[in-house]
C-alpha cells in the first residue's frame, strides 16, 4: 500500500427531511446563492423545502446549469455573484450543478483567467464556500474535491481538483430521486460502477481492505441497481443507491492504491465531440480497454471475476472474457447501451477523438501510464 493523508472534510446529512438541515448550515447573514439545473427541482418539490428551509436567510437564484455545466454559463453566473457579492453558494441539483458550483466558487476571486482553473491547474486564492443539496446519486461530487467544466466553443471537456472546493456539507435524501427519469438512474448507477473499477482494477498491491470495501460497492450497484429500475419510489433501495454512489467516489477507496482514470478521460472526449451522457461514455469505453489490458491488469481481472461474479471455472483467458462479458452484460441490463454504434458513431470518428487526447496531454494513461494514443484508439476500434 503506498502512503497516503487523507481527510474528507464534508459534512453529510443523510435521509428523508434533511434538506431543513441546511438552515443551520449556511451563517444567518450569509448571501447565498442558490444553483440549479433545467428545473427539475422545481417540478420535485426539492425547490420548495430549500427555500423554506431558508425562510429568514437572504436568497437569490441562477438556474440553467446544463448536463456537462458549460464555462460559458457558468461564467455568467461568476459575473452575477461579484455583482451581487454573493458569500455562500448552494448547488441544489446533479453532479453538473454541483460541479459547475464548484468552479463558480473557485473562479469568483480569482484574479487572471478562470478558465486556467482548469486549463493549467492553476492555484486558488479566496474560494466561496459551498454546500449542495444532491438529487442525483452518480458522481460523488456532493462530498469529493474534483469538477468537469466544459469549454463549447472549443470542445474541451477537463477535470479540476482541489481540496479548497470540498463542498462543507451535503444533504443526500433519497426522496429527492425518486423523480428521475430511468435513464439517468441507470447512468448514476453505471458512474458509480465504474469509478469503483477505475480505483480497484488496476494491479495487486496488498490493499486487501479496499479492495474488499471496493467489492462490497460492486456486489451492492449490481443486486441493487436493477431494482431502482423496477422500483423508482422504493425508499430502500433509492437510500442504497446514494449512499454506495457517494462512497465509490469520496476518496476512500482510493486512498494507498494505484488508480486508472483512462476510461473516464477517453470518455470524456465523447461527451465534448458527440454529446454522449458520460455514464453511457464509461460503459463504451470500459469492456474494450479491459479486453486492451487484460495482460497488465490478469491478477486483478482474475479477482474481479472470482470475488464479485463467482467465476472459478475455465482458463486464466476464459475466466477473464467471462468477467469482461458479465461487466458489459451489467451496463446492458440497466439499459445503457456499450457500442459506438448504438450512438451512431462510427470509425471514421476515431481519428478526431485521438486528436483531442492528444492536445488534451492524455497519451499516457493507466496505471502503468501505458495506455498510448495508439492504444486509445484500438479501444475504440474495438468499441464500435
Ligand atoms: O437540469 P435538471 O432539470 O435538474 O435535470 C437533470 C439533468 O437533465 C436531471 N436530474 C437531476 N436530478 C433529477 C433530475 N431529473 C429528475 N429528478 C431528479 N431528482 O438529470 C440530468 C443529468 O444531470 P447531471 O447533473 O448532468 O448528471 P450527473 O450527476 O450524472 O453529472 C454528470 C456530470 O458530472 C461529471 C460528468 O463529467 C458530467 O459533467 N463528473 C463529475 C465528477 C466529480 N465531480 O467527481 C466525477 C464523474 O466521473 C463525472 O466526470
Ligand atoms: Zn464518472
Amino acid at each position: 500500500m503506498n502512503n497516503f493523508t487523507f481527510q474528507n472534510p464534508t459534512r453529510i446529512h443523510f435521509g428523508k427531511g434533511q434538506i431543513a438541515a441546511i438552515a443551520n448550515e449556511i451563517p444567518a447573514n450569509a448571501r447565498i446563492l442558490i444553483t440549479y439545473g433545467g428545473g427539475s427541482i422545481k417540478k420535485n418539490g426539492t425547490l420548495d423545502q430549500v427555500l423554506a428551509a431558508l425562510e429568514n436567510h437572504s436568497v437569490q437564484m441562477f438556474g440553467g446549469i446544463e448536463p456537462n455545466p458549460s464555462y460559458e454559463n457558468l461564467m455568467e453566473a461568476v459575473e452575477l455573484a461579484r455583482k451581487e457579492k454573493i458569500d455562500f453558494l448552494l448547488a441544489v441539483g446533479g453532479g453538473s450543478v454541483i460541479d459547475g458550483t464548484k468552479f463558480i466558487a473557485a473562479a469568483i476571486h480569482f484574479e487572471g483567467e478562470p478558465w486556467t482553473i482548469l486549463s493549467e491547474g492553476a492555484a486558488l486564492g479566496k474560494v466561496v464556500p459551498a454546500g449542495n443539496v444532491l438529487t442525483l446519486p452518480a458522481t460523488g461530487s456532493e462530498s469529493n474535491s474534483g469538477a468537469v467544466v466544459t469549454r463549447r466553443s472549443t470542445k474541451d471537456k477537463l477535470p479540476f481538483m482541489n481540496s479548497l472546493v470540498y463542498p462543507k456539507f451535503a444533504v443526500l435524501d433519497p426522496e429527492t430521486t425518486y423523480s428521475l427519469p430511468a435513464g439517468q438512474s441507470a447512468n448514476g448507477v453505471v458512474d458509480a460502477f465504474v469509478h469503483i473499477m477505475e480505483q480497484y482494477l488496476t494491479v495487486r498491491d496488498n490493499a486487501h481492505m479496499q479492495d474488499r470495501y471496493a467489492e462490497g460497492q460492486l456486489l451492492t450497484l449490481i443486486s441493487e441497481g436493477p431494482k431502482v429500475l423496477e422500483q423508482p419510489k422504493d425508499y430502500g433501495v433509492r437510500s442504497t443507491i446514494m449512499w454506495t454512489a457517494n462512497q465509490a467516489l469520496n476518496g476512500l477507496i482510493g486512498q494507498g492504491v494505484p488508480h486508472d482514470w483512462a476510461t473516464h478521460m477517453i470518455g470524456h472526449e465523447l461527451t465534448a465531440v458527440h454529446g454522449i451522457d458520460h455514464a453511457q461514455t464509461l460503459a463504451i469505453v470500459l469492456p474494450p480497454l479491459m479486453d486492451k489490458m487484460r495482460a497488465q491488469k490478469a491478477p486483478k481481472i482474475l479477482q474481479y471475476a472470482a470475488r464479485v461474479w463467482g467465476i472459478q471455472e475455465g482458463t486464466d483467458e476464459e475466466r477473464i472474457d467471462q468477467a469482461i462479458s458479465k461487466t458489459r452484460n451489467f451496463f446492458e441490463s440497466m439499459g445503457v447501451k456499450t457500442r459506438l454504434g448504438d450512438y451512431g458513431i462510427t470509425e471514421k470518428e476515431i481519428p478526431v477523438l485521438i486528436d483531442q487526447l492528444e492536445r488534451h496531454g492524455m497519451s499516457a494513461l493507466g496505471e502503468g501510464r501505458d495506455i498510448t494514443l495508439d492504444i486509445s484508439r484500438e479501444i475504440l476500434t474495438n468499441a464500435l
